[in-house]
């Protein structure tokens, strides 16, 4: 049901806040600390690294869980596109456990690995939207991402709910290994659904500035470093399949390598800047194209911004940028697909869940 929303898209990014307080809520002990099924948490420690497979948003939230399970949890984690393990597939430790990340549950390409890895007598579980779909049905363990019904085809609300399933995942591995942890991260999480809801009240100045740099350009680049690196391949990809634009997210620091060559007068070029540590070599990268004549947008975080940045994120756990970061990227591809006249919810080519490798 849309209720007063013209498109579901712009009624999923809303309803972010309040999936991250559902999935707070389904997953935390009395204490108000995560705590999940303690049969998924041992077949995990007995394992000596992790693979995520998954494809697509999916796949570029598996980036930033590789980054939360080592960081938080101290496990060694890859990332793959299923489309390529499945044929070209990586030589594996003597105790893999796999980590699908679908939000439908029923993508072909994940689905082909399961079934190689299954044969293989490894360990999986599936992070999923769907209770029932194929991929939780036949992976050992399936943790549900809370999210309700994702109708869009460019998928926002499923991408912040897998970042804080695998967040929730990672503070329990820590805490039954003995490792310190990053905090209490359900309350952290509780701070991120709130700064979440601050961005999401700055609609009309997002409004705006998609007019501004998106309108009628042709191509654009959004740029990051470490995890804002990880939130750019998703903020291109759902700038590219809603808007039509084409879009590269780039490490920053890789542009002057090559790419760079494509900047041009009044090329968009978005920077996310969350860290403080990268903060001072993107803000070079920035100055870098914009005097090659590039149109330059900045999303930073409250503490590293500058007087002329576009859009300031409020303050959040370092490992939880992305999902503050995301916000305004998936605004800005949905006004831009708006103002185009696109088909917002039904993006040309493409369908909403995959069943074809
Ligand atoms: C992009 C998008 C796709 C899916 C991908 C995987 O907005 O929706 O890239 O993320 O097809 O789908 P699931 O997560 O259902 O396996």
């Amino acid at each position: 049901d849309l209720g007063t929303y013209p498109y579901y898209m712009a009624k999923e990014i809303d309803e972010q806040p309040a999936v991250l307080r559902k999935i707070i809520q389904a997953y935390q002990n009395e204490q108000g600390q995560f705590e999940l099924d303690k049969t998924i948490i041992s077949s995990i420690e007995n394992s000596d690294r992790i693979y995520i497979v998954a494809c697509g948003t999916s796949y570029n939230a598996g980036w930033v869980g590789k980054q939360l399970l080592e960081t938080i949890a101290h496990i060694p984690t890859e990332v793959h596109l299923a489309s390529e393990f499945g044929y070209n597939m990586p030589i594996l430790t003597k105790k893999p456990f796999f980590i699908f990340l679908s939000q439908s549950g029923e993508t072909a390409d994940s689905r082909q690995v399961l079934v190689k890895i299954n044969a293989m007598g490894f360990p999986s579980l599936t992070l999923t939207n769907v209770a029932g779909s194929t991929l939780s049905r036949e992976a050992d363990f399936t943790l549900l991402l809370h999210a309700g019904p994702e109708i869009a085809v460019a998928s926002t609300k499923a991408y912040t709910a897998q970042i804080t399933v695998l967040t929730a995942l990672s503070e329990t591995i820590a805490r039954e290994n003995g490792v310190a942890g990053d905090g209490n991260m359900a309350h952290e999480l509780g701070i991120v659904a709130t700064g979440m809801e601050r961005i999401l009240s700055e609609k009309t100045a997002i409004e705006q500035l998609a007019t501004d740099f998106l309108s009628t350009s042709r191509n654009a680049f959004y740029i990051g470093r470490g995890i804002d690196y990880y939130v750019v391949m998703e903020a291109a990809l759902k700038l590219k399949e809603v808007s039509y634009v084409q879009t590269e997210g780039f490490a920053a620091g890789e542009l002057k390598h090559g790419t760079i060559a494509l900047i041009e007068e009044n090329t968009p070029v978005i920077a996310i800047i969350t860290n403080k540590a990268t903060a001072g070599h993107t803000r070079g990268n920035v100055q870098e194209v914009s005097a090659r004549g590039a149109h330059t947008l900045v999303i930073a975080m409250e503490g590293l911004e500058q007087q002329n940045d576009q859009i300031v994120l409020p303050e959040v756990h370092p490992l939880l940028t992305p999902l503050v970061s995301v916000v305004p990227t998936q605004l800005l591809a949905y006004y831009t697909s708006l103002h185009r006249g696109n088909d917002v919810d039904k993006p040309r080519n493409l369908a909403k869940s995959v069943t074809v490798e």
